[in-house]
């Protein structure tokens, strides 16, 4: 048998990095689809020549074209455009939306058995799109963010005690963006809870400073936002897959009840393993976390109604 086939669409900044680091795992096949020809092609070519540097012999497919991706066991979708000066939300949300839905069909009619991971912005409402248009189980279709929020809010604990990140655990629920529920209660460093370890203020300002950490890099990177994290958080969730890994990992997936929440995409905890979101696991919450899920969950889902009245 040959190595699982990854495929990563959108061949920008997460696209092109989520292809490096799967190259680097030395473990599977990968194909980088993008809409602008040379640019996937080149990408492709550029991290197979660091192969024989690096130690990998990854074998790196650059396409305009969607016949490399059949048989992918996972997609990885980074393909959108950013908010532009004078663009509407509802603008970005309809073209999103359509790239989304475009590039679902490809993937899907080419690979039945897919596993998609969504990484496109606004996070939640496109898992919703691809939910829509591609007629895959729900547990096939999962949005990367929470990965992403948690590593943030891991590493602003990991300085502030000066201890390895690696060490910190976090949990961030909600959907990704300025709703979304940093947990300190399930935040721990080394099994010892984080607020005992720190005062009250120091940890509420790390809670706010997750919850801006999208915003803090676009800020200091001006163009583009941020795609070392948010590649390496989409190849732990591709790992978590294709190993079977089991893990317990925020990720973006409908929820019909678990939470009380009925028929919303939403960041909660999931077993991720070889049938992907194999399991939503339901954390005992005080009314307070509650509360600010339920807001989460239903900010999303006026997005959701957005983006519906925009498709049809
Ligand atoms: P980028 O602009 O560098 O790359 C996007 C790529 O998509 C471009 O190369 C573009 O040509 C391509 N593309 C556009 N339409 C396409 C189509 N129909 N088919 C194939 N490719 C197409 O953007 P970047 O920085 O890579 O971000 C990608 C997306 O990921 C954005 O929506 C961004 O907001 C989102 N994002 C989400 C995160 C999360 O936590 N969920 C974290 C970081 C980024
Ligand atoms: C981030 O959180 C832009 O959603 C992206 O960095």
């Amino acid at each position: 048998m040959g190595r699982p086939k990854i495929t990563v669409v959108g061949a920008g900044n997460v696209g092109g990095t989520t292809a490096q680091r799967l190259a680097e795992k030395d473990a599977y096949d990968v194909v980088l689809v993008d809409i602008v020809e040379g640019v996937p092609q080149g990408k492709a070519l550029d991290i197979s020549q660091a192969g024989p540097v690096c130690g990998y012999s990854t074998r790196v497919i650059g396409t305009n074209g969607y016949a490399e991706t059949a048989g992918s066991s996972v997609a990885v979708i980074t393909s959108g455009i950013p908010r532009k000066p004078g663009m509407s939300r509802d603008e970005l949300l309809a073209t999103n939306a359509k790239i989304v839905k475009s590039v679902v069909t490809e993937l899907v009619s080419r690979a039945p058995e897919i596993i998609l991971i969504l990484v496109t912005n606004p996070l939640d409402v496109m898992v919703h799109v691809a939910r829509r248009v591609s007629g895959l189980a729900k547990s096939r279709i999962i949005g990367m963010a929470g990965v992403l929020d948690s590593a943030r809010m891991r590493t602003f604990i990991a300085a502030e005690l000066n201890v390895p990140g690696t060490d910190v655990q976090a949990m961030v629920l909600g959907g990704h963006g300025d709703t979304m529920v940093p947990l300190p209660r399930y935040t721990t460093v080394k099994g010892r809870p984080v607020s005992e370890l720190m005062s009250k203020e120091k940890l509420d300002a790390i809670v706010k400073r997750t919850r801006d950490g999208g915003a803090e890099i676009v800020g200091l990177l001006k163009t583009g936002s941020a795609f070392y994290a948010p590649s390496a958080s989409a190849v732990d969730m591709v790992e978590a897959i294709v190993k079977d890994q089991k893990r317990v990992l925020p990720c973006a997936v409908l929820c019909e009840g678990e939470y009380g929440l009925k028929n919303v995409v939403v960041g909660v905890p999931v077993k991720i393993g070889r049938g992907g979101a194999e399991q939503i696991m339901e954390y005992e919450l005080t009314v307070e976390e509650r509360a600010a899920l339920d807001a989460s969950a239903n900010a999303v889902q006026e997005l959701c109604a957005a983006v519906d009245r925009l498709m049809t």
